[in-house]
């Protein structure tokens, strides 16, 4: 591929691939996807293995190093993201300055962005200490953000991690507890976390990840490419998905839930209604995420109260599966579609989701941009069609 590009840009061709359809900017060895057979690998592990069975910070390990650790590995991995989950004194106060009505994901990725400015002694991309004290910062601290953008959003004071914790845990703390009132982590809720972090922690190079190479492509460090991933996950396209699905969920039943009718609407394409979190660039079946997700989802409820919105999207699958235009477009359920009732039973608002969901993707995108720079670094510069005016005089003002 590399070698046909070379051969291409010197004779003045280039490829139109709009969205990026048929176009590998790259090669890589981190995730596996077969979307016809619906497959997903981290490293050759297959997910449903993974969610069953491992932990995020294990993936997060495995997904960035390349292979599963060994307990002491493990053990040494934990121990030094627990170090570091404290933000510095003064970038806690940067939280301030937003309104308590921002939405937390320009929190997330403006605070994710001023990384770079508080620890600039993990900057270069070049010095493999630096970038690895730069991915345990960001595996330690984008909890500690994302809580504080919560917070934030809500109007509480900020949570101190309790390093006793497991990520998961102290996150959970820092978002629903109070200073000095003890909080206790419902394991079952914990441990569902947990899983839905492994089930986003890497899908190759969709929107956000390729913008986390394309940023670092230009050498830029690894807060900032990460940063750049996060404004890319917000779009209801890619990550924004799980909160647009539950807005849908919850137009459907205030206005009666009617499902057949908002599939109409979709088939009709009236006004723009897509059936949110249904369809994939890539996958022409189940999404296995899904699949994994929704029977999380019967489980969770069953623990923390039936939610009707589960029903509403149950039948919406239904309904669309045995439909002809979601059939003959191969339109399935993707991962968005059962984790927005999953993370509203744990009690967090739904403009919280999109930034579950950047928790998730994180291990994901570190471990691409590392790919990234373990090769020979060819900044990324896509060509164009040109299709403006040919050349034309300049004319003064008066002359327009
Ligand atoms: N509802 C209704 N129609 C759809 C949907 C949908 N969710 N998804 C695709 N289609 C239709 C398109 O309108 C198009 O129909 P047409 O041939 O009549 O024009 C056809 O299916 C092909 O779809 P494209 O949009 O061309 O497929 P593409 O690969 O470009 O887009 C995407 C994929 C963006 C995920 C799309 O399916 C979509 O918008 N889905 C809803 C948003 C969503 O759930 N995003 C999350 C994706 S997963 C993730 O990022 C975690």
């Amino acid at each position: 591929g590399i070698e046909l590009g070379k051969l291409l840009a010197s004779t003045g061709y280039v490829t139109y691939d709009p969205g990026f359809m048929n176009t590998a900017p790259t090669k890589s060895a981190i995730t596996y996807i077969d979307g016809e057979a619906g497959i997903l690998r981290y490293r050759g592990y297959p997910i449903d293995q993974l969610a069953g069975t491992s932990t995020f910070i294990e993936v997060s390990y495995l997904l960035i190093y390349g292979e599963l650790p060994s307990q002491a590995q493990l053990d040494d991995f934990t121990d030094r993201i627990r170090r570091h989950t404290l933000l510095h004194e003064d970038l806690k106060r940067f939280f301030d300055g937003f309104p308590r009505n921002a939405h937390p994901m320009p929190v997330l990725s403006s605070a994710v962005n001023a990384l770079s400015a508080y620890y600039q002694d993990s900057l270069d991309p070049r010095d493999p200490e630096q970038v690895e004290l730069s991915t345990i910062r960001l595996l330690a601290k984008l909890p500690t953000i994302a809580a504080y953008s919560y917070k934030k959003s809500v109007g509480q004071p900020f949570l101190y991690p309790d390093n006793s914790l497991s990520l998961v845990e102290n996150f959970l703390r820092m978002t629903f507890g109070f200073p000095a009132e003890p909080y206790e982590v419902d394991p079952e809720v914990a441990a569902a976390l947990d899983m839905l972090l492994i089930l986003h922690a890497d899908h190759e190079q969709n929107c956000s990840t390729s913008t986390v190479r394309l940023v670092g492509s230009s050498d830029a460090n690894l807060f900032t490419s990460v940063s750049g991933g996060i404004n890319a996950l917000w779009g209801p396209l890619h990550g924004g998905a799980n909160q647009a699905v539950l807005e849908m969920l919850d137009g459907i039943k205030s206005d009666g839930g009617d499902v057949k009718e908002f599939i109409r609407k979709v088939k009709n394409k009236e006004d723009g209604v897509k059936l949110m979190g249904f369809g994939h660039r890539v996958y022409r079946n189940y999404d296995p995420r899904a699949a994994i997700a929704k029977k999380h989802a019967d489980a969770i409820l069953q623990k923390l109260g039936n939610d009707e919105l589960f029903d509403i999207a149950q039948s919406l699958e239904e309904a669309a599966l045995t439909d002809e235009y979601f059939v003959e477009r191969r339109l399935y359920p993707n991962v968005d579609f059962y984790t927005g009732v999953i993370y509203k039973a744990m009690g967090f608002p739904t403009r919280m989701f999109t930034v579950l969901f950047a928790m998730g993707r994180l291990p994901g995108w570190i471990a691409h941009w590392r790919e990234m720079h373990s090769e020979p670094l060819k900044i990324g510069r896509p060509r164009q069609i040109y299709t403006g005016y040919g050349a034309r005089d300049y004319r003064e003002i008066t002359n327009r």
